[in-house]
């Protein structure tokens, strides 16, 4: 089973914006370049977010994970809003027995998202794979390396990206 995280952070170490905002992330400078995100997607079956995750998915103008089964995890939601039932679940378990429920109906890959839902599985030891892409604060920012193909990777928008695994 792999637990993965996928996530873009400012060089600053913030993921959003103080009031959830990713505009930052959204407006990248090179449209042409996936920093690895569709073969990531790709990769796994399964997604579970928390619901501050959820929530700004939202926001987005279509379902992003159209094919995926995602679990949206959240104590306070009573139920998903209208429309998403047939494409989430709610549920509420610890990250150990959410991956062990997982596990058990034959889920092979999960994506971890959300800031305190990471953090909650990192603590568990739960998390198998890790990339994070780090993001300068403007687009005038150049690393001076772009054609590595080892780890960490520059990209020529200045993007850096480091994989850390787990030895299997
Ligand atoms: N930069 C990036 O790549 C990136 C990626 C994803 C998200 N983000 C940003 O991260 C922010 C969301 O982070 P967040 O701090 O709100 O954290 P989050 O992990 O998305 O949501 C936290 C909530 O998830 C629920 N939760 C987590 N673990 C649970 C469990 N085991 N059982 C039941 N409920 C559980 C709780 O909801 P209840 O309070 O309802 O119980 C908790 O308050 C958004 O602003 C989003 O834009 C950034």
């Amino acid at each position: 089973m792999k637990v993965s995280v996928f996530i873009a952070a400012s060089l600053d170490g913030y993921i959003a914006r103080s009031d959830g905002g990713l505009d930052w992330l959204e407006d990248p400078p090179d449209l042409e370049e996936d920093y690895g995100y569709k073969a990531f997607i790709r990769s796994v079956d399964t997604l579970a977010m928390g619901r501050g995750a959820f929530e700004k998915v939202l926001t987005f103008p279509e379902w992003p994970y159209e094919g995926k089964r995602v679990i949206v995890l959240s104590r306070t939601l009573r139920q998903l809003p209208p429309g998403f039932k047939e494409r989430a679940e709610l549920r509420r378990e610890l990250p150990a027995q959410l991956v062990e429920h997982l596990r058990c109906q034959g889920c092979t890959r999960i994506y971890v998202d959300g800031c305190l839902t990471i953090e909650a599985f990192l603590n568990a030891g739960l998390i198998t794979a890790l990339t994070l892409t780090r993001i300068p604060p403007s687009a005038g920012w150049a690393a001076t390396c772009a054609c590595c193909t080892r780890t960490p990777r520059a990209y020529f928008s200045g993007f850096v990206q480091s994989t850390y695994t787990l030895p299997a």
